[in-house]
């Protein structure tokens, strides 16, 4: 199989786990006969010092003609006090919006071999193996007027969905849980909000066509408390895009690290971008300790979604599990046994397994 990928490293440590991610996709195009052909563009404040935007329109037409995805992460200290249209984030937001890239998936597992490494109690996180489903194009982050007003004395964000654009979601939402264990938690603050009703109102129409799948729908407080008090109750939990946002870091806490987490961002038609959910981390960057795990485990979404290459998307996975078996951590995981290594080891522990 021949496939072109667009990769934006973005800044920080994006450039580190991005070069991991190429090295693991090289060694499975020879092991499995497929050819990857990378193109590099650049996004976030890497863009901005070359091109003085965060989102070139050449990164955004490679991105247009190519199979998939795949993006480090942007932002620094360097460019904090830009004005909010030119700071690295936007061409974040920008490259989801202008691919419409609607589905934001993130799972989260409970490695067995990392439930030292989490603060929580081992029996709360043993087990847990959940996918967050989150809206990525609308919502909060999107919805317009968004401004400050009277001079700073007032200020306005607008959390707006049409029907279709929770259809699409809810949709895509209740797919995944059928491939899953068919429980699916739609997230909400229905008691509050007129946005939640409607979220609502489209998870009870939809759940007619998905007779097979059991539906519980949740507030997102209550939410945000039973995602760290009893994990194992989720499978699958489809929601608005903040709260999504919000969760998804708090789910983060269960595998151990920021470091573990990779998220898929789909369009209906399978094409996607693929990146890890943490950020730039300017505090490690250029050292060589990040961990490329979570930026790994998004080219496996990659090669399972964009590619329906199953078998080798599974080779991946399997790799880092076992070199997570045999003790190796970078040092953002909490485990005391076992060696700790930097970036480049990681990588190439993956490679050879
Ligand atoms: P962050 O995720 O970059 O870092 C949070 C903490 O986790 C830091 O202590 C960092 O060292 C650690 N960490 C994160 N990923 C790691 C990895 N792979 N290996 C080892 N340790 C890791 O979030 P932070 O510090 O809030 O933001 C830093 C910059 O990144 C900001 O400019 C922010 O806007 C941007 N950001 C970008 C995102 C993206 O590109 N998707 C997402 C979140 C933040
Ligand atoms: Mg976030």
């Amino acid at each position: 199989m021949k496939k072109q990928i667009a990769l934006l490293p973005g800044d920080g440590i994006g450039q580190e786990v991005m070069q991991s991610a190429t090295e693991v996709l090289n060694a499975i195009a020879v092991e499995f006969d497929h050819e990857f052909e990378f193109d590099t563009y650049d996004i976030g404040g890497a863009a901005i010092e070359t091109q003085e935007t965060p989102l070139p329109d050449k990164t955004i037409e490679g991105c247009k003609r190519s199979d998939a995805i795949l993006l480090g992460a942007v932002g620094g200290p360097k460019w904090e006090n830009l004005p909010s249209h030119l700071r690295p984030e936007k061409g974040l937001l920008g490259i989801r919006k202008a691919l419409g890239l609607f589905a934001n998936l993130r799972p989260v597992k409970g490695f067995s071999q990392l439930l030292h490494a989490s603060p929580l109690k081992e029996e709360v996180i043993n087990g847990s193996d959940l996918l967050i489903v989150r809206e990525l194009t609308g919502g909060l982050y999107f919805g317009e007027p968004s401004e400050i007003r009277e001079d700073g004395q007032s200020v306005v964000d607008t959390l707006a969905y049409k029907r279709e654009e929770i259809e699409r979601i809810v949709d895509q939402a209740f797919q995944s849980a059928r491939l899953r264990r068919k429980h699916l938690t739609s997230i909400d603050k229905a008691n509050v909000l007129a946005s939640s009703k409607l979220w609502r109102e489209v998870v009870e129409e939809k759940r007619r066509e998905y007779p097979d799948v059991a539906v519980e729908h949740l507030l997102v407080d209550a939410a945000a408390m039973k995602l760290i008090t009893n994990p194992g109750q989720f499978d699958v939990m489809v929601t608005e895009n903040m709260f999504g946002d919000i969760l998804s870091d708090e789910a983060s806490v269960l595998t151990g690290s920021l470091g573990m987490l990779p998220s898929a961002s789909l369009r209906a038609d399978g094409m996607g971008l693929y990146e890890p959910v943490h950020g730039s981390a300017p505090d490690i960057a250029g050292k060589g300790v990040a961990n490329p795990l979570a930026m790994i485990l998004s080219t496996a979404l990659m090669l399972r979604h964009s590619f329906q290459l199953e078998e080798e998307a599974n080779a991946v996975e399997e790799a880092v599990q076992e070199l997570l078996r045999s003790g190796y951590h970078t040092a953002d995981l909490n485990v005391k046994e076992g060696e700790q290594v930097g970036t480049n080891v990681m990588t190439r522990l993956v490679v050879e397994g």
